[in-house]
């Protein structure tokens, strides 16, 4: 275990810390988007990050991948210093992240989406593509051009490609939204299935929140950039200070979106 493992906030959670954050912090003009954010993420766990809209949730997976520069704070991965890094870098050293708006690219195929480079970081054994497809149903679609998928298609096509790449830490900003509940279910299981079978972590964001409390073993939960709970699921629902955050938008009686 690396020194962020003995943290006090980290009683009780299985495995070594994979990605540490240490007082982030992030300020766009005079708006504090991450205000000293401290989290862990630990191998083999599904670490959720909820908040209202607006609180920081995006713009923290930023922080951590680099694409934006932190104020202040540190990001650590496996127990190395990765804040100034550069996001290729980052990637290349096994953390991914999936976007809120998908990036798949649409003029070409399917097959090519979930082969081609990811900065440093390529597919190194096309039968593993072919295993990961399968799962989700892509495999019946490798020729097809990625722009004819349905949205949902595009969503998991872009979890697939990311896992394709062999992360330790994948980074989910919002995979459920849009997305219909036969495509949810599929997502829930490819992601079960990579953290299982591919022993990978992840850190996810997302408004379903029953689904949040279906797959994370832990959660944060953020508003105006600053932690006001954290625990398992049955202690975050139960916080009051995270009910009155999400007052009105469905999570006091569990009710999806
Ligand atoms: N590039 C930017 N320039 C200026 N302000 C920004 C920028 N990115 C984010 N912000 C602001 O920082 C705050 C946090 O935004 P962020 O996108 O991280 O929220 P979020 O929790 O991901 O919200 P949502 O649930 O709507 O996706 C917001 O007030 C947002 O307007
Ligand atoms: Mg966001």
């Amino acid at each position: 275990m690396n020194s962020g493992a003995e943290s006090s906030t980290d009683s009780g959670r299985a495995g070594e810390v994979v990605l540490e954050l240490i007082k982030l912090r992030k300020s766009f003009g005079g708006v504090v988007a991450v205000g000293g954010l401290d989290a862990t993420v630990h191998q083999g766990e599904i670490t959720g990050l909820i908040g209202p809209n607006g609180s920081g949730k995006t713009t923290t997976f930023s922080l951590i991948t680099g694409t934006t520069r932190a104020d202040s704070g540190n990001v650590l991965l496996g127990g190395e210093e990765i804040t100034s890094w550069r996001t290729h870098r980052i990637a290349n050293r096994g953390l991914l992240r999936t976007f809120q708006l998908t990036r798949v690219f649409p003029q070409m195929t399917v097959f090519e989406n979930l082969t081609v480079r990811s900065g440093a970081r390529r597919v190194t054994r096309e039968s593993l593509v072919w295993e990961l497809a399968e799962i989700v149903g892509l495999h019946t679609k490798l020729d097809e051009y990625a722009g004819a998928l349905s949205f949902g298609q595009q969503k998991l096509l872009e979890l697939v490609r990311a896992s394709a790449l062999q992360p330790s830490v994948m980074l989910l900003d919002e995979p459920f939204a849009g997305v219909n509940e036969t495509m949810e279910r599929h997502l829930v299981d490819f992601i079960q299935h990579v953290r299982r079978e591919r022993k990978c972590s992840f850190f996810l964001i997302d408004h379903e929140m029953q689904l949040i409390m279906e797959l994370c073993d832990h959660i944060y939960v953020i508003a105006s950039g600053s932690l006001i709970c954290e625990g398992p699921p049955a202690v975050v629902q139960a916080d009051q200070a995270t009910r009155q955050a999400y007052f009105g938008s469905g999570f006091i009686a569990g009710a999806r979106r």
